[in-house]
């Protein structure tokens, strides 16, 4: 049987991100067994699925912090060339070509991982004058837009140990968009958060979506998803169990597990 593919659009437009029949396994546990999707621009792919489902090896994957077994990666229309070393491991065939990928997508972490000895704005401009070679004046220009956007402009000048987690989360969020990215990948940005400071990083995401942010979400925020998505994708072990609209998957789900799992995180809410 074919994988399912993820796709809002019928029309041959290069999608943001292609991933097909990705397989990925750590020693002699295979975690991801053939995935396929595809978002495309403006897209808001939310990824649901139990815990171990394979949802942080999937988004690992596409930024190249895992390197897949087999299947194909494509991010904007390129694709991540891959080969073999002498033991036989999974490696990028050209490190530039990673380091060129990974500048088109901009991470979001549960744990925020804003660097500790830096304010809030040299967290911001670091990787765009060091990376990027931005002029300072212009990467010091956009993180003051990036800054207001997220509501953070105030705590320019702040050590992230003086901000709450949502603060420090509306502040990586700001940092990941500061290399306009083509797409923004989130993995359970709200997850470490107290449960009064996830609305205020769930507004940020909802803005950015609906501005055509084009996103690859992991979350357990259900209602969120359903509000936010175009697509909802259920892992379920490794593989894609249901994908659909958010009508679909959270209403009438084909899989007995989807349905059981969205039922149960229901509950939950
Ligand atoms: N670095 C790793 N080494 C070994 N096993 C891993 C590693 N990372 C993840 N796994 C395993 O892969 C499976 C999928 O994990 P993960 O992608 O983190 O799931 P999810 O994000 O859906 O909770 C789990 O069984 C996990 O234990
Ligand atoms: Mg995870």
């Amino acid at each position: 049987m074919t994988p399912p593919m993820v796709s809002t659009h019928e029309n041959s437009a290069t999608p943001a991100v292609q991933v097909v029949d990705l397989h990925k396994s750590y020693g002699a546990v295979e975690v991801l067994k053939g995935v396929s999707l595809s978002a495309h621009t403006g897209d808001v792919v939310s990824l649901i699925g139990a815990s171990g489902s394979g949802k942080s090896t999937l988004l690992r994957c596409l930024n190249l912090l895992e390197i897949p077994h087999s299947g194909q990666i494509h991010i904007t229309g390129e694709e991540l060339k891959l080969t073999k070393d002498r033991k036989g491991n999974p490696v990028p065939a050209d490190p530039r070509q990673v380091d060129r990928i990974r500048t088109r997508l901009g991470m979001v972490f549960q744990q925020f991982n804003l660097w500790p000895h830096m304010t809030v704005l040299e967290n911001i401009i670091e990787v765009p004058i060091h990376v990027l070679k931005k002029p300072r004046a212009e990467a010091i220009a956009m993180a003051e837009v990036l800054l207001e956007k997220v509501g953070m402009a105030e705590k320019r000048h702040v050590h992230p140990a003086f901000l709450s987690g949502g603060q420090q989360q509306r502040v990586a969020i700001a940092r990941a968009l500061a290399t306009q990215p083509a797409v923004m990948l989130f993995d359970e940005p709200t997850s470490a958060l107290d449960p009064e400071l996830v609305g205020e990083v769930l507004k940020v995401i909802r803005d950015l979506a609906l501005s055509g942010c084009t996103m690859l979400l992991v979350t357990h925020e259900m209602a969120f998803a359903r509000e936010v998505s175009s697509q909802v994708v259920f892992l379920h072990q490794g593989k894609i169990e249901e994908a659909g609209s958010p009508e679909q998957v959270f209403s009438s789900p084909r899989s007995e597990r989807c349905r059981q799992f969205v039922g149960a995180m229901d509950r939950q809410n």
